[in-house]
């Protein structure tokens, strides 16, 4: 229904994609406040019982943190965290929040997403718009208790007025604020819409802000870096050993890229330019093949010792098990959750399940980086 009816009304001209998310999220919003009062709990019983989250044969724990299912919501959908208490009943086994900064900021000039359905992707320069981690730690702290099951990551990045030499305290600030929320940390050095902020992927860069927040980490919460799919193998190499140096538990490959090539969309029809001169990143298909090359890499170079989150052009349960046997232990989706509709984690799950019967396996951690060894 989602494919044949939404989709088409959701994607024509006449919808403004971020009006459209917005109206999501403010849905989201008024099931949670209303969750226990008709008819939001009819609703909410009805989507629970279509996206069932707990998943045995799949469940990951890492870190000491139990993921009920490998497939959680990517950065960038959630930034405030305001559906942060909904997210299980769609299936998602966990959840990342943000991108949050230390100051509440606006984002880039609008409009700033894009659909690319020709090539079954998006282009986004939002530019980390949301409302500060103060504002956000005491919206997730109002929705503590009726969180569900599912773990909530964090993912931090740098305020645009923050000078990029004053980044670690950036980052520390939204981290001390945030710390109680999140069962894991992301740094994100990776959006292409911050200026300068992929610059600090680079090792003598990375360095300080890990450092800044290990130091602030006495609950030893997990910490995590967000990588570019553009970054060469031997800067994938550096930041794994700056990950060995720092205590870090993993790695999420990829952000969205700033590549176009290959694309089918020569112009963007909002604004009539070249695609190729409109700035920001994208993500969704075009994405895939580079994202799960990446993890592919990380997993060989660290014989499968550091954990790997795969993330870029997820549609299906095939996408998904490409990217678990190339080494991820588990998954994020944002584009494909757009394009395939709310059944999209279900349809996965159930998915890979059908795959470990295919190979004879009990569970989804004997998946982990199979194509490295068969
Ligand atoms: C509109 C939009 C906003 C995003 N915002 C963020 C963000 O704030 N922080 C972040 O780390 N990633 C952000 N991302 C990137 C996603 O988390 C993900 O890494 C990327 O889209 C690739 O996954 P996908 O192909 O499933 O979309 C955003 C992506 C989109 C499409």
């Amino acid at each position: 229904m989602y494919q044949t009816i939404f989709r088409p009304i959701f994607f024509s001209n006449q919808v403004n994609p971020e009006w459209l998310h917005q109206r999501i999220l403010s849905f989201l919003i008024w099931l949670e406040k209303n969750q226990k009062t008709f008819p939001a709990n009819w609703i909410l019983d009805k989507i629970s019982t279509q996206h069932p989250y707990e998943k045995p044969r799949l469940s990951q724990t890492l870190w000491g943190i139990t993921f009920p299912n490998p497939l959680g919501l990517a950065a960038g959908f959630d930034k405030n965290g305001v559906a942060a208490s909904m997210w299980h009943r769609f299936g998602f086994g966990y959840a990342e929040l943000g991108t949050v900064t230390k100051y509440a900021q606006p984002g880039n000039r609008r409009p700033r997403l894009f659909r690319l359905p020709e090539d079954e992707a998006a282009l986004n320069r939002m530019g980390f718009n949301n409302q500060g981690s103060q504002a956000v730690a005491k919206c997730l702290e109002k929705q503590a208790e009726s969180r569900g099951e599912i773990p909530w990551g964090v993912n931090l990045g740098k305020s645009k007025i923050t000078p990029l030499e004053e980044s670690p305290k950036d980052y520390v600030t939204s981290f001390l604020r945030l710390r109680q929320w999140g069962d894991y940390f992301v740094i994100n050095v990776s959006s292409p819409n911050t200026p300068g902020l992929r610059s600090l992927q680079e090792s003598s860069q990375l360095k300080l802000i890990l450092e800044a927040i290990q130091e602030y980490n006495s609950e030893q919460k997990p910490i995590l870096v967000k990588i570019a799919p553009e970054l060469s193998w031997d800067a994938i190499g550096e930041v794994l050993t700056i990950a060995n140096q720092y205590q870090l538990s993993g790695v999420i490959a990829t952000n969205t890229t700033t590549s176009r090539k290959g694309l089918r969309t020569k112009v963007l029809p909002k604004t009539g330019n070249p695609i190729s001169e409109e700035a920001g990143g994208i993500s969704g298909k075009p994405l895939r093949d580079r994202a799960t090359e990446v993890i592919h890499f990380i997993y060989e170079q660290t014989q499968g010792q550091l954990p790997i989150i795969g993330v870029g052009g997820i549609f299906t349960a095939d996408d998904a098990w490409e990217k678990i046997t190339a080494g991820a232990s588990l998954l994020q989706v944002y584009t494909g959750w757009i394009y395939e509709g709310p059944l999209m984690a279900r349809q996965v799950l159930t998915g890979l399940s059908q795959k470990l019967d295919e190979q004879g396996l009990s569970h989804l951690s004997e998946a982990v980086g199979l194509t490295h060894y068969r």
